[in-house]
């Protein structure tokens, strides 16, 4: 069972090392000399959702995404569409909403130094996905997996539910050795 393309994240990664000196060379990422080299760390790693109002508003109808899954300004989209959210309605007050945006927006890709917010944000080139599932890393990394083992899959249905497969999805952990797809297990053959 070796559908998927295996070789896709190999190759990123090397580009986010590569490229991570000038997209990000702003002074301030340069200074950050107490982290680990990005070499050194996973590139399928973000970090867990801290905030707890987050879950509870933004994790009741689908996966709580991590703030560091899309860059900043798709969030500023993403939370000003108001009502239009993906074709289902959001009822924030004010408060929330502010709440919401602000720890969206300070822990985007972009903005926190983190493995694979980066490589999104290397990915992109510049681009800004309208969703997580419409990023390029991500459609990079999911174009090889059957309709079988998502929507005609009962465990599955939607690649918008991360924590379907990636089973340490909530703790910000993508990485293939977390990987199980709900009738076929682990991939095989590496
Ligand atoms: C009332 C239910 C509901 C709530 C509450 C909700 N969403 Fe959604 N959201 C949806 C639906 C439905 C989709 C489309 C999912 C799909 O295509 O499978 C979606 C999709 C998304 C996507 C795109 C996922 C992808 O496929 O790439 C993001 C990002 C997102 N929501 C963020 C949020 C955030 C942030 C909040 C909190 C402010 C939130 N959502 C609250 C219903 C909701
Ligand atoms: C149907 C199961 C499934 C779902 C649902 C799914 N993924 Fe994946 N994901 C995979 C597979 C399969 C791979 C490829 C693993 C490989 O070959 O290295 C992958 C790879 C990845 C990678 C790259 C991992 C690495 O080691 O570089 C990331 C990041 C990722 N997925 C994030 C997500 C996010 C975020 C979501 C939700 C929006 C999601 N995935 C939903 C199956 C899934």
């Amino acid at each position: 069972m070796s559908s998927y393309n295996h070789f896709a994240s190999g190759a990123i990664t090397v580009l986010a090392i590569a490229a991570g000196g000038f997209a990000y060379g702003s002074g301030d990422y340069d200074d950050r000399a107490d982290r680990p080299a990005w070499s050194e760390r996973t590139g399928a790693v973000t970090a867990a959702v801290d905030n707890s109002r987050y879950l509870e508003l933004c994790g009741s109808c689908h996966f709580p995404y991590q703030p560091g899954l899309l860059p900043a300004l798709s969030w500023e989209r993403i939370m000003s569409a108001g009502q239009k959210h993906f074709g289902a309605s959001v009822e924030l007050n004010s408060t929330e909403r502010s709440l919401i945006t602000n720890y969206l927006l300070n822990n985007a890709a972009g903005r926190v130094d983190d493995a694979l917010a980066n490589r999104i944000m290397v990915a992109q080139r510049g681009a800004v996905p309208a969703s997580i599932t419409g990023s390029r890393l991500f459609l990079d990394e999911h174009d090889k997996i059957a309709p079988a083992m998502v929507k005609d899959n009962p465990g599955v249905r939607s690649l918008s539910e991360c924590g379907a497969c990636h089973t340490g999805a909530k703790a910000g952990d993508f990485s293939e050795r977390q990987l199980v797809i709900p009738g076929y297990g682990r991939r095989e053959g590496d």
